[in-house]
């Protein structure tokens, strides 16, 4: 048993807390938004996720975990704090920044600091450099060097998980253990196998930050790749679905899905950290990124190009648009091109825009604070749309019979209606 502090209770740190717990370690889940630590205190995520509450509930009642604005001692800090862009498309680690430094007057000699947060490639160099002037009595590890003795050790353990199953891949994924100094990664290593069943693979602090960076620009690639294809197919009159189904019976061929854009808080943000780092060496990297984010105001032209054909009745044109999250079955909004295809046609006054998402509740602010736009249930969409555009695959969407889709346009941005 080990006591731990993990800083940020968001998608990543909140299910390595409650994980920790249940593994028998003393955890302190620490989050500078209070809102966040009341609904962990009451035993609720503030996210969907299954089984995640089950697992909560149980760390809060054996008193193995509790959640607090502030760090407490501890043998091991976790940080999952949030690593977005900023101006620029530069990395933006003012949460990382700020989660260290107030760690910092907390540390021991021995304690390990884990960096989960997906940063640059170098990050957790600075960060050990930040600690050692914020507490010069301690001694930090420097790569490349052996470990001085009693230092504090430090390790990027970046996270692959996916949403809507991460208590399973938490488990069961293989794990990169990046040690600043061989002794780090030795300690994160017994960590980790202390709850991971997949591999925990050791290497250096930077060869870990940079294979977390390429895993995500390789899928942002992928889909770009995917995505300039569908473009190619709509302008030959070819059905990218079938033309991809087709490419992919070829035995070392795995062209992925085309979609509505990339979102979420990982794939659309992390090859940015790469880009940045070596600009003149990465321009496919870029190039990706640009047709994945063109993809959302492509979809948007397809639907109001419908609805110009549909113009000069009594009322505007309805279109529904079906899903608005950034992916199937989650309710995260971050990114998410679905999102920005309604704010986009929101904006048209020509346009009704009927919202449905059967994940969410409510409508998101941008599209609230529009006149004219509602959120309604499926049925309703299905009734009242004169337009159909299918921008997230949701589970409540692919139940439906095909017959409920017929007599009017259907802009189906991510393949629903494919044949099987
Ligand atoms: N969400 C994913 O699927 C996923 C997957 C792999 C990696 N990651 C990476 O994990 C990191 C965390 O992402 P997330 O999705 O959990 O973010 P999140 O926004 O869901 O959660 C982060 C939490 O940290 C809190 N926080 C911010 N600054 C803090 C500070 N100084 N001290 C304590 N708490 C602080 C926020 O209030 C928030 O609750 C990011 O670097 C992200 O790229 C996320």
């Amino acid at each position: 048993m080990q006591r731990l502090c993990v800083m940020g209770l968001g998608y990543i740190g909140l299910p390595a807390a409650a994980m920790l717990a249940s593994r028998g370690h003393q955890v302190t889940g620490c989050d500078t938004d209070p809102r966040v630590v009341a609904a962990v205190q009451a035993g609720q995520a503030h996210f969907q996720e299954p089984d995640l509450d089950m697992l909560l509930a149980a760390a809060l009642t054996t008193g193995r975990l509790a959640a607090q604005a502030v760090p407490a001692p501890a043998e091991v800090f976790v940080i999952a704090v949030p690593t977005p862009l900023g101006p620029g498309n530069r990395a933006d680690l003012a949460s990382v920044e700020a989660a260290t430094d107030a760690i910092a007057p907390l540390l021991r000699p021995g304690n390990l600091v884990i960096l989960e947060s997906t940063v640059p490639v170098g990050t957790t160099e600075a960060l050990a450099a930040r600690l050692a002037a914020a507490r010069p009595d301690l001694a930090l590890p420097r790569r490349g060097f052996p470990a001085p003795p009693g230092c504090v050790h430090l390790a990027h353990c970046p996270e692959r998980v996916l949403p809507g199953s991460m208590l399973r891949e938490l488990v069961a994924n293989d794990r990169i253990i990046g040690g600043l100094t061989a002794d780090c990664a030795a300690l994160a290593r017994d960590l980790y196998a202390g709850f991971v069943t997949g591999r925990c693979w050791v290497t250096d602090s930077r060869t870990a930050e940079l294979a977390k960076l390429a895993e995500n620009a390789f899928r942002d690639v992928n889909i770009a790749f995917a995505n300039e294809l569908a473009a190619i197919c709509e302008a030959m009159e070819v059905d990218p679905w079938a033309a991809i189904a087709l490419a992919n019976r070829h035995p070392r061929v795995a062209i992925l899905q085309p979609g509505a854009g990339v979102g979420g808080h990982c794939i659309a943000v992390d090859p940015w950290f790469l880009a940045e780092a070596a600009p003149a060496a990465s321009g496919l990297i870029r190039a990706a990124r640009a047709v994945n984010e063109a993809k959302p105001g492509q979809v948007a032209a397809r639907i109001r190009a419908l609805a110009a054909g549909l113009a000069g009745g009594l009322e505007p044109p309805a279109v529904a648009c079906l899903g608005l999250t950034y992916k199937a079955d989650v309710e995260d909004l971050r990114a998410s091109p679905a999102l920005a295809i309604a704010e986009d046609l929101a904006r048209d006054a020509t346009l009704r825009l009927l919202c449905c998402d059967p994940l969410l509740a409510t409508l998101p602010p941008t599209l609230a604070a529009r006149p004219g736009v509602v959120l309604v249930d499926v049925q309703a969409a299905l009734a009242q749309a004169d337009i159909l555009a299918i921008l997230v695959p949701h589970a409540a969407f692919r139940a439906l019979s095909r017959e409920v889709f017929a007599g009017r346009p259907v802009v189906d941005a991510v393949g629903l209606l494919r044949p099987a």
